[in-house]
């Protein structure tokens, strides 16, 4: 029998209604658009306010990127199969947004689970995804990544608030016996977790007044130490990547990168010699939306991708999580000219 490989048939996306723009930023924190715009490389991130909507939440922002790509889909929502949900800030420690989601769009034959990899989420999540299509027994899936980290950001800490935004983006995988779609994937963990962590809130250190008052329900992050892990391991997971598929840096006609710091993701480009232009970068308006940014990038891109295009993704998380993915696009994305 003909191997099955899994496709990316459709993206959708949504970012919030509210933008929050470096001047903005400046009253809140001490800090100026000429650092942000020079030290990071954004300018504006969305942020979920409760007014946009009733259960302001992740679920909501996976829900309206659902809702939009199976409008342009026209697939009937009776055939989803599956639905994973990349994130780490779920709607509540239990249910899994998943449900939530299927719930929203009452997917009646789905089943659903959430991933939690940081901002590698959704990468890990493709190579699930596939994994379920390739056994033949599932043929339409539904992968989320998102997050909702203006609900985890300390804006009284000029060093990370500029840098998250809210955020998700969703693709549906299905089943071809053509030779398209997800090819191959390095996916790494170890274990890192004092530069970059939430210290309370979870079954370590439930929450109480005391960590409250510390604000450890707060991200916290060492930025000069996350900087140089992420360059190093999403650079050497794109060369390895790139080597075991005998793509030479030509045959790439898109590196898609996790979106942190668009100093990182010109330090990936240049140690691995592809030029700027072959790199989706959306940083400025979106900043990190932590796993939803492979998705938005794929969201904002579409229109330029092509029928055979090679995609390497990569990305870079806590724990540290980190990896790259080889996936050959199936699709002419102009065919849904925004
Ligand atoms: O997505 C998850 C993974 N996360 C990442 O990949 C993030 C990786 N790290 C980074 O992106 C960067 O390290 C940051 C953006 C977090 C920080 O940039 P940096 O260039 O590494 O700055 P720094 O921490 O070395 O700080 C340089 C200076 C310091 O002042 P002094 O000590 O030199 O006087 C900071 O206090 O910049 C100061 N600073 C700021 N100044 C104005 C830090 N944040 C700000 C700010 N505005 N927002």
């Amino acid at each position: 029998m003909d191997k099955i490989h899994a496709v990316i048939t459709g993206v959708g996306g949504y970012v919030p209604k509210y933008i929050l723009d470096n001047d903005e930023m400046s009253t809140i924190v001490d800090t100026s658009d000429e650092w942000i715009m020079e030290r990071i490389g954004v300018k504006t991130r969305h942020i979920l306010k409760p007014e946009e909507a009733q259960g302001a939440s992740v679920s909501y922002l996976m829900t309206k990127a659902v809702e939009e790509l199976l409008a342009k889909t026209q697939v009937d929502p009776d055939t989803i199969e599956a639905v994973i949900c990349a994130t780490s800030t779920p709607d509540y420690l239990l249910p899994s947004t998943a449900s939530l989601v299927i719930g929203n769009l009452n997917l009646k034959h789905a089943f659903g689970f959430d991933m939690e990899a940081a901002c590698a989420g959704f990468l890990y999540a493709l190579q699930m995804g596939a994994g379920l299509i390739e056994s033949g027994r599932y043929k339409r899936i539904i992968l989320c990544g998102g997050d909702m980290l203006s609900a985890f950001t300390n804006y009284e800490d000029r060093t990370t608030c500029p840098i998250f935004g809210d955020g998700a983006g969703c693709v549906l995988l299905e089943g071809t016996t053509e030779p398209y779609g997800f090819m191959d994937a390095y996916l790494r963990t170890d274990s890192h977790p004092d530069p970059l962590h939430i210290a309370a809130g979870g079954s370590r250190k439930t929450s109480s007044h005391d960590s409250v008052d510390a604000r450890e329900h707060f991200i916290y992050q060492e930025g000069r130490v996350v900087f140089k892990f992420a360059v190093t391991n999403m650079s050497d997971a794109v060369e390895i990547i790139a080597k075991r598929n005998n793509l030479t840096f030509d045959d790439i006609a898109w590196l898609v990168p996790h979106q942190a710091n668009v100093r990182i993701e010109q330090a990936v480009a240049r140690r691995i010699n592809l030029p700027e232009e072959k790199v989706m970068i959306n940083i400025e308006h979106l900043a990190n939306t932590s796993a939803g940014t492979l998705p938005l990038c794929l969201w904002d891109y579409e229109s330029k991708l092509k029928k055979g295009d090679n995609l390497i993704f990569t990305a870079f998380g806590a724990g540290f999580s980190w990896g790259a993915a080889y996936l050959k696009w199936s699709y002419d994305g102009s065919k849904y000219s925004k």
